[in-house]
């Protein structure tokens, strides 16, 4: 069972210190890809008929999405919505678009923190169900950190992380 994680957060941000913590209870082989690192789609459909004309080593995070089972893709919540970084290299899965992966052959897994107790997840869950038709995953569901913003706001992360642990772990 391989895992691919890419991280919606800046580096040094709650939400990538979770991913990493899922990476390390995961037995620290997952890889975490930050999704800051990468340039946007410009829509141009090179990748209709050969690769991606920018190269910023997207490749290697879409070939390791190809090889794994699960994928989790971790945002902070922002202006109800994912991360500009997770959604720009969301968009940068274009030539999946184009080649149709086979529906279901792996699972996603969507972690969010957010600093509100009770924040809006759907809109960021309808666009990573979007993606999911789209890439041909099965979406497994929303695991989510609340409160993030107040002192003892990641209080609940640990039952969070164990959780989503648990639920890659497990067979589909
Ligand atoms: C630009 C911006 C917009 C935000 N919008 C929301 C929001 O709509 N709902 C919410 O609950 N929290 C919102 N937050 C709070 C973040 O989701 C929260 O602080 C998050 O846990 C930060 O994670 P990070 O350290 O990985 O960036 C926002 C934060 C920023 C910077």
């Amino acid at each position: 069972m391989s895992t691919l994680i890419i991280c919606g957060g800046a580096p040094g941000g709650l939400t990538a210190g979770v991913c990493g913590t899922i990476r390390d209870r995961l037995g620290g082989s997952a890889p975490v890809f930050y999704a800051g690192g990468y340039g946007h789609c410009t829509g141009c459909g090179s990748c209709a008929s050969g690769g991606c004309v920018l190269d910023d080593g997207m490749d290697e995070v879409i070939d390791g999405f190809l090889s794994s089972d699960s994928i989790v893709l971790a945002s902070p919540i922002r202006f109800s919505g994912p991360s500009s970084m997770l959604k720009t290299a969301m968009d940068r899965f274009q030539p999946l678009w184009y080649s149709r992966p086979e529906q279901g052959a792996r699972r996603l897994f969507l972690l969010l923190t957010a600093g509100s107790d009770s924040p809006r997840t759907e809109y960021t869950e309808g666009i990573v169900r979007a993606f999911c038709a789209s890439t041909g995953c099965a979406y497994s569901g929303c695991w989510l950190i609340p409160g993030t913003d107040r002192d003892d706001g990641a209080a609940s992360a640990d039952a969070v992380i164990n959780d989503l642990v648990s639920s890659i772990q497990s067979p589909p």
